[in-house]
């Protein structure tokens, strides 16, 4: 079986690996799901790894097969297997549990164990090949008619934990109902974030370099959020325009501006942070600006990674709801297929240097 795999730490070290095919009886106890790849997404994580920033391999191997955003078909399921079966359309969590009292309830996502083990980025190999087996467990279902964004499952399952966490987090607060949020980041998080507060009632402003008029832009417009670019606005003059955010959801993968946005903030307000920053890069902060206004307006910061079942279960609710809504706005996502895990160069190609690429995905097989 193939695979798109890299040497961990070792910079542009991407290749075709070959796997033995999984077996459904890989997983004890009956539970285990064989499923066949349709799609996998691509996004800067994978780039990240390959550029050797972090990423290892599993226990015994010297390479990591990526991709963790997938997409598939059952095509065989273990005795004990009730809620998928043969022919449904699946997607998979990434994180697997440690041992941490939340990895035990189920939301290893939340683990507070540094080290974790996630599907093609540490320690467990990943879904870009031809068939994947995993406990059913972690395979959840997406409904036919939602085939074609099958592939965002994993990216909305993340916007969504970040969404969800912040709500509950704001709880604090007693009432918090925000009404303006700052979306910095226009890339798929971004974008995901947008739709899903504006299916929360929520004015969206969402907030990247690139000016009008754009792919993103437009994305971003017809899911109603307003597209500022900062080229022609700053943070600052924009919270002039608009008040200061209720909330702001940090998503560009620049640390600069996860640092700049605590100065915009409204009272009362929150920020979450979702970017994983590889680099070493450092900038500049006033913080005594920062203290002062952060204690004096009860602000939260909030970090979030990853994702757990109900959150793939809520994102891909999400995803059909937003098809209600605004039909056929989130398959424009969808900018780039790459077809077959044989052309791996290309992927990494559109990854790396394509600025017209909001999405990379590889179209593993027909399906
Ligand atoms: C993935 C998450 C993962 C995070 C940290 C992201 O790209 O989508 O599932 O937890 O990277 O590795
Ligand atoms: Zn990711």
């Amino acid at each position: 079986m193939k695979a798109i795999a890299v040497k961990p730490r070792h910079p542009n070290s991407v290749h075709l690996a070959e796997l033995p095919k999984p077996r459904v009886s890989d997983v004890p106890n009956g539970r285990g799901v064989l499923v066949r790849v349709l799609k996998v997404g691509v996004d800067a994580t994978d780039r990240e790894i390959n550029d050797g920033l972090y990423g290892n391999p599993p226990p015994g191997y010297d390479f990591l097969v990526l991709g963790h955003e997938s997409f598939g078909i059952v095509e065989e399921v273990g005795p004990s297997v009730r809620h998928v079966k043969p022919g449904d359309y699946v997607t998979c969590t990434v994180r697997r549990p440690g041992t941490s009292i939340f990895d035990r309830i189920g939301r290893s996502d939340i683990t507070s164990e540094e080290t974790y083990y996630e599907r093609g980025i540490n320690l467990l190999h990943g879904y870009l090949t031809e068939y994947y087996v995993d406990d059913s467990e972690f395979v959840v279902r997406v409904p036919p008619a939602l085939k074609h964004l099958g592939v965002l499952s994993e990216p909305m399952s993340v916007a969504d934990k970040a969404i969800q966490q912040v709500y509950e987090a704001q709880k604090r607060l007693l009432v918090w109902e925000p009404k303006i949020a700052y979306v910095t980041g226009a890339g798929q998080i971004g974008l995901l974030v947008t739709l899903i507060l504006r299916l929360r009632g929520v004015e969206v402003f969402t907030i990247a370099r690139g000016t009008k008029p754009s792919l993103k832009a437009e994305i971003a417009e017809a899911y109603g959020a307003t597209y500022v670019s900062t080229q022609s606005m700053s943070l600052t003059e924009l919270a002039k325009h608009t008040g200061k955010p209720d909330l702001i959801i940090e998503a560009t993968g620049n640390s600069a501006i996860a640092f700049e946005a605590m100065s915009v903030l409204g009272h009362n307000g929150a920020i979450v942070w979702t970017s994983i920053t590889g680099g070493q890069r450092k900038v500049e902060v006033h913080t005594d600006s920062i203290n002062l206004n952060w204690v004096l307006g009860n602000k939260l910061l909030l970090g979030s990674v990853n994702a757990n079942y109900r959150h793939f279960e809520s994102g891909i609710s999400d995803l059909a709801q937003g098809e209600i809504f605004y039909p056929g706005v989130t398959q424009r996502i969808l900018t780039t297929p790459v077809n077959g895990l044989d052309n791996y160069q290309e992927m990494m190609r559109q990854l790396v240097d394509s600025k017209e690429a909001l999405k990379v995905y590889v179209n593993v097989a027909e399906g």
